[in-house]
């Protein structure tokens, strides 16, 4: 098994003292138990302390001498060189563990400097207790490497007790001799089984009301990921978008939010109750592409409805653009608006200042993110970061356990807690590695001379250019217009001939996902492959482009009420197969979402327009595949579910 490196940067601008400290700490480091493999470096200046930083990925803690500067330069305020420091380090890598070396006693005004700053503790130098700063060190380290979950899961596991309760499997026993089933136990793997347990199991805590390991873990993911409180869930970012809009909406209470949002937040406004009020997102048409909404768009829905309890953003996008989030969490926060993002694709971005600021940096209240998607952690396993002021627990933890099953995968909680603690240590290096490959592949695939990779500029629509939109480079979107394919051949072709799956596509780009897991070897496979087809030379094709999306209708009624109204099913055309008249100005019952692009073109209590029919027709009769989620057949024919005359009678109109 691989073993674990930690280097320890002392800066001192004495070198004599910087010497015999560095010496004195790595002897101790030597003689005493050092599990995390810890040594110690010493710089003198400033400058170099921070280029270590920058460059060395295996650095776990910095110890910083008070007195920085004062013998080399004439500062006359001598305690702020190291304060001026100490922030510098923290804004570039907030996982570190941060020391001060005071020089002397009775200097409590440093202390106090220093006090507001993320100091983790303060050693006095002329003790020269070169073990007590060793073992302190250590022990700081080891802390923030600590996985409290997964530890116990695998002690667990480890006793070997006899199992009377579920799952049935009975940690795989029940498979294991099965001449039948037997393959899947070996296929999975015996771990898989013996790990799989239940909540009769009182030392692995409960996920509905943790007050052991699993709150540990939280607690400390919650200190990784700068939140006050952090929380665990299986069920994907999908469920924890819904636990945040059921704590923060009652029915009736109004939400902001893009209509282009994952569809988790269209069911979250449908099971809250909550008044959505959309915002349109700007439409990058060449490419068909989704982007951000508009700062204009976005303030002026803030001013408009200072009602709203809450507003969601989607940051980063899909491909990749992230919003400049803090003006618009100072306008929300104006007006007592509570935010909340989406950073279902941005789990990592706390762990190397290239995609900082995070949406808690920013100031956001609240951040869902599927760690599953962008960090080690199972699929399902998600992420809820709070950092409301007026966080209400006892609501929250209503709405968590209405939406977690009593029966959590105990695998995905380890898997949380292993993910967490792999970014704390080594995510800076392992996304500096990734933002390589990133730079790398990049310029392999426009070396090709036909695919050619949208940078910011391309793909961002004309109405978010001076939004300060930034893009997230591990993101890679590709056109693929002048290869000679048609997107549907281009993806069967790379994964028949060339083993490559990627992440989307639109009509004439290619969209590739790069992560911490992200090697060089796949990078080389996926240019060879890309180049390979170049190569062929073969005539552009005519591509078709998806109609784009009708605009935002109008809400006649409340979300959930029109969705719990039973309706009646209209078909979409007649029997001449024109549109059927009187589908029009009748508000539909369910969301309808073409897949792709995954965004509602109807949603509960939408008002129906012709436009959106001959949209909806238009899409069936195309030869392209489309799933048309929402559209219920009654026979071959197509229908969407609307209310009826009399319960339209009977609801409360909004609009
Ligand atoms: C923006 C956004 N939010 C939420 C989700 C749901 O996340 P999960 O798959 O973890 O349920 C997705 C999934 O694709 C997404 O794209």
């Amino acid at each position: 098994m691989k073993k674990p490196v930690s280097r320890v940067l002392v800066i001192n601008d004495e070198p004599l003292v910087l010497r015999e400290f560095v010496k004195g700490l790595n002897a101790a480091a030597r003689s005493l138990d050092n599990p995390l493999g810890i040594t110690f470096s010493g710089v003198i200046t400033a400058r170099e302390a921070l280029a270590a930083i920058e460059e060395d990925g295996d650095l776990q803690a910095v110890v910083v001498d008070d007195k920085l500067y004062t013998l080399n330069q004439k500062s006359p305020k001598k305690e702020m060189s190291a304060l001026e420091l100490v922030q510098r380090v923290t804004r570039f890598r907030p996982e570190l563990d941060v020391y001060i070396l005071i020089a002397q006693e009775h200097e409590d005004e440093i202390v106090d400097a220093l006090f507001a700053e993320a100091v983790d503790g303060y050693f006095y130098r002329e003790e020269r207790d070169y073990r007590g700063m060793y073992r302190i060190l250590n022990a700081q380290v080891q802390e923030r490497s600590r996985t409290p979950f997964y530890d116990q899961l695998k002690n667990y596991v480890w006793m070997a007790k006899d199992s009377w309760h579920t799952p049935g499997h009975s940690s795989g026993e029940s498979l294991r001799g099965s001449p039948w089933v037997n393959d899947f136990y070996d296929f999975m793997g015996e771990h898989i089984f013996d790990a799989d347990l239940s909540v009769s199991v009182k030392m692995l805590d409960s996920l509905m009301e943790p007050t052991g390991v699993i709150a540990e873990a939280q607690t400390i993911a919650a200190k990784a990921f700068g939140a006050r409180r952090t929380f665990f869930a299986t069920n994907g970012t999908s469920t924890s978008n819904k636990v945040i809009f059921q704590t923060l909406l009652a029915p009736g209470e109004k939400l902001l939010l893009d209509r282009n949002c994952h569809k988790s937040v269209h069911h979250g406004v449908v099971l809250s109750g909550g008044h959505p009020v959309y915002m349109d997102s700007s439409i990058n048409a060449k490419y068909s592409l989704y982007g951000p909404v508009p700062k204009k768009t976005i303030l002026s829905a803030i001013r408009r409805h200072p009602d709203a309890q809450a507003i969601i953003l989607t940051s980063c996008t899909y491909d990749g653009l992230r919003y400049d989030l803090a003006p618009v969490v100072e306008a929300a926060h104006a007006k007592g608006i509570k935010v909340i993002v989406d950073e279902a694709w941005y789990g990592f971005a706390r762990f190397h200042p290239a995609f900082r600021p995070t949406a808690l940096e920013a100031g956001a209240d609240y951040a869902t993110q599927s760690t599953h998607k962008v960090l080690s952690a199972f699929s399902q396993a998600s992420m809820i970061h709070v950092n409301d002021p007026g966080f209400n627990e006892h609501l929250f933890r209503e709405n968590f356990n209405m939406h977690t099953s009593t029966s959590p995968q105990y695998s995905m909680i380890a898997s949380l807690d292993v993910a967490r603690k792999q970014a704390v240590m080594e995510g800076y290096k392992l996304l500096s590695r990734t933002l390589a490959l990133s730079q790398e592949l990049r310029a392999q695939i426009n070396s090709t001379g036909v695919f050619r990779v949208l940078e910011l500029d391309q793909l961002l629509p004309e109405e978010v250019r001076r939004d300060n939109i930034r893009l997230d480079p591990t993101k890679v979107t590709v056109d693929i217009s002048s290869c000679g394919y048609t997107v549907e051949d281009l993806q069967r072709e790379l994964f028949d001939r060339y083993n490559i799956q990627v992440e989307k596509s639109t009509f004439n780009t290619l969209t590739l996902l790069l992560t911490i897991g992200t090697t060089r070897s796949k990078v080389s496979r996926l240019y060879d492959a890309l180049m390979r087809i170049a190569r062929e030379g073969r005539a552009p094709r005519r591509l078709y482009r998806f109609p784009e999306i009708p605009g935002f209708t109008r809400l006649r009624y409340l979300p959930r009420d029109a969705f719990y109204c039973g309706g009646e099913l209209v078909p979409l055309v007649d029997e001449k197969d024109s549109i059927r008249r009187d589908l029009l100005d009748r508000a539909c019952a369910d969301q309808v979402v073409p897949y792709p692009p995954g965004i509602p073109v109807l949603v509960p209590g939408q008002v129906i327009t012709r436009e959106i029919v001959h949209y909806l027709v238009g899409l069936l009769r195309s030869q392209k595949r489309v799933e048309l989620h929402g559209i219920v057949y009654d026979g071959y024919l197509p229908c969407l579910r609307v209310l009826k005359p009399a319960e339209e009678r009977a609801l409360r109109r909004i609009g």
